[in-house]
């Protein structure tokens, strides 16, 4: 108790601030998500995302190139394919985009690790996560094509496949559709809790993969729910997930730091599109400091429990962790 105790002894100065730091960042946290789209010498800014790109694979390949230089470690790929259809047969097509793109970026800067998004909605023409049938996001039959698409991207070389769908049996459905293909060491990290978020917007724009009606609700999480988050982590688990995932992260930390404490697999946590989108609206505004801003979310959401972040901050955090 005061007079005794001081708690300000320890800031007196940035040395002794740094060493009782309790949470450090650094690049290795990092899995950077890119959007790559066919063409050539495409490098089209994201309106709503002021520093991120739908590159051709050529411009793509370069900015891996830059990330790897900067100490990021992975990467995680998103598709924007010219042709889409009601099957989203794109997404497993062996000759698609993100397939192309996985063996251009191995090709050019091999430690890379390339983890790909497993999902059918940048593929549908009616840019939901599942096949319909009367209106209805069917699930059973959406797992096949999911595990397709999951086989198609390790066939190409990626490092680690990411079903986002929120299909219930995805996990179960690509481990087994792995195994059986003998791509037995390639893990899985599953969006386990994935909400219904009015954060994807900018997402939505940048992939192209707004839903042509209704909305994700039948599927993605209540974003009200927090225990449901741990079974939904709890199943995804079972079935065979090697990562698991919170997104968004900014308005879940609490969920965040629930599933960290419950499970004892690594937890990655998606700082999304609207949360960039925000952080860069106010700079602009000069109504926040951008750099201070994007540091203390993204160490927030460290702090809650992940142990990995995706983050389109990745390159200019990892710049400013590297002095
Ligand atoms: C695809 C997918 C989405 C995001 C990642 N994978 C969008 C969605 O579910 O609508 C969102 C990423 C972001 O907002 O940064 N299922």
């Amino acid at each position: 108790m005061f007079p005794i105790n001081r708690p300000r002894r320890l800031r007196q100065n940035e040395v002794i601030r740094r060493m009782v730091r309790e949470t450090i960042l650094t690049p290795d946290d990092f899995i950077y998500p890119v959007f790559v789209c066919e063409g050539a010498e495409v490098r089209k800014e994201i309106s709503s995302m002021p520093g991120s790109y739908q590159e051709s694979i050529d411009n793509l390949v370069e900015n891996v190139r830059e990330a790897h230089a900067l100490g990021v470690p992975s990467v995680i790929l998103f598709g924007i394919p010219d042709h889409k259809d009601a099957q989203g047969s794109e997404a497993y097509n062996d000759d698609g985009i993100v397939q192309r793109a996985i063996r251009a970026i191995k090709d050019a800067v091999p430690e890379m690790y390339v983890m790909t998004d497993v999902c059918l909605c940048e593929y549908t023409d009616h840019g939901h996560c599942g096949i319909i049938s009367d209106g209805q996001i069917l699930n059973d039959p959406t797992l096949e094509l999911l595990a397709r698409e999951a086989v198609s991207h390790a066939k190409a070389g990626a490092d680690l496949v990411a079903p986002s769908d929120m299909m219930d049996g995805r996990v179960e459905a690509i481990r087994e559709a792995l195994d059986d293909e003998g791509y037995t060491d390639i893990p899985v990290m599953s969006y386990a809790a994935k909400y219904a978020s009015a954060f994807y917007g900018p997402f939505r724009e940048a992939a192209e993969s707004t839903p042509q009606f209704g909305d994700r609700r039948s599927y993605q999480m209540d974003p009200a729910n927090r225990i449901e988050a741990i079974k939904e982590v709890e199943l995804d688990i079972m079935e065979g997930a090697d990562i698991v995932m919170v997104k968004p992260a900014l308005s879940y930390l609490d969920i965040i730091s629930d599933i960290r404490e419950t499970v004892d697999v690594p937890v990655a946590a998606y700082n999304v599109s609207g949360e960039y989108s925000m952080v860069k609206a106010a700079a602009q505004l000069d109504w926040v400091d951008g750099d201070r801003v994007m540091m203390e979310i993204l160490t927030s959401i460290k702090r809650a429990g992940a142990d990995l972040i995706l983050t389109y901050h990745a390159k200019e955090a990892a710049k400013l962790l590297n002095g």
